[in-house]
């Protein structure tokens, strides 16, 4: 426990307002974190309303909060970063931001990470933006990309890609079923008999597709009833889910730092991880109270076969 007062507290993980580098300095956190999973603000051609540097600025910004990072995780712990692109000031150009972080987070004197894999999360509903470059001059594609960079303080950081296993394609369940002959590829690759083998699931790509298209969730319902903004960007709970599930165990300690609407302390508390959230905005923290149910009371309810949320008072509503 930290020895600054908690903004709120849940059975599994404390939240804290405040400045993430400040706040995570505690003593008491030192190579004690198994995963500290983020993302953080990005770097923006304008500023948003919460705190975005600009592009030029980013990495002295971040390599400031990186040092506490690196300081507080175990030896085997992970640090992953989802990290979204940006455009160049008035031309169609790529800004490369977040690979000159990338870069220096690997080079850091006293605080090096490692690379352990370069992960994309492709979000099919992400907007043709710019629109002068993309819809207007339709100069460039439709950017649905995002980076997440998992990095490590050594080579075999605890990781297990058998807890994230998936469910086998289609025709990877034909060869399963009719078997597989071995060849070697055009590649020269030479492939197996093993590579038929049943095993539990497909291992999955670091390709991570989610629409991130929440609209109805307990979070935002009851954002809407008690008037409080709802975060501009969250990620969908699958993201840190995955990262999650594969880094971790029950019991484990999950580091939030920039937690905005705390979707990876709810994401924690029902994979029963431990956790700790830091935001610098009293308003997102108050919001992401609504995704526990110490202060969210109310109903699942299955309607033509969906389950929805409804806060107390909208269930008495539909009796
Ligand atoms: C991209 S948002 C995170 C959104 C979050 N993943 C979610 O799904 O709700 C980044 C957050 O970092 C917070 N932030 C910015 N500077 C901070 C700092 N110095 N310490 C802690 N939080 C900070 C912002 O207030 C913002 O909520």
């Amino acid at each position: 426990m930290l020895r600054i007062e908690p903004f709120y507290e849940t059975e599994y993980g404390v939240a804290y307002l405040g400045d993430a580098k400040e706040i995570l300095a505690d003593e008491s956190l030192k190579n004690s974190v198994d995963l500290i999973m983020t993302s953080p603000p990005f770097a923006l051609r304008r500023k948003k309303e919460y705190g975005n540097v600009e592009a030029g600025e980013y990495v002295a910004w971040f390599l400031e909060f990186a040092r506490v990072f690196h300081r507080i995780l175990k030896q085997k712990g992970s640090l992953v970063i989802h990290i979204g692109g940006s455009w160049d000031r008035g031309q169609p150009t790529r800004s490369l931001y977040h690979y000159e972080l990338l870069i220096e987070l690997c080079r850091m004197p006293g605080y090096k990470f490692y690379l352990a894999q370069e992960f994309f999360w492709y979000n099919p509903s992400k907007l043709p933006t710019p629109a002068e470059w993309v819809t207007v001059r339709r100069e460039r594609v439709k950017d649905a990309v995002d980076c997440i960079w998992w990095l490590c303080k050594e080579p075999h950081p605890k990781a297990s890609n058998r807890k994230v296993l998936q469910p086998y394609s289609e025709s990877m369940e034909q060869l399963l079923k009719n078997g597989y002959k071995t060849k070697v590829r055009p590649s020269g690759h030479q492939i197996s008999a093993k590579f038929s083998k049943r095993n539990n699931g497909a291992i999955p790509p670091n390709l991570i597709q989610i629409a991130n298209t929440e609209s109805n969730s307990r979070y935002l319902r009851a954002c809407r009833q008690s008037g409080i903004r709802p975060h501009p960007a969250r990620y969908p709970a699958g993201l840190p889910e995955f990262f999650i599930k594969m880094l971790t165990d029950e019991g484990d300690l999950v580091v939030d730092p920039f937690a905005g609407s705390n979707v990876t302390g709810e994401v924690c508390e029902h994979l029963k991880r431990r956790w700790v959230a830091v935001d610098v905005v009293e308003e997102y923290l108050e919001g992401s109270k609504f995704r526990f149910d110490e202060f969210c009371i109310g109903d699942w309810v299955e309607r033509s076969g969906q389950r929805s949320f409804f806060l107390r008072e909208e269930t008495e509503k539909y009796q």
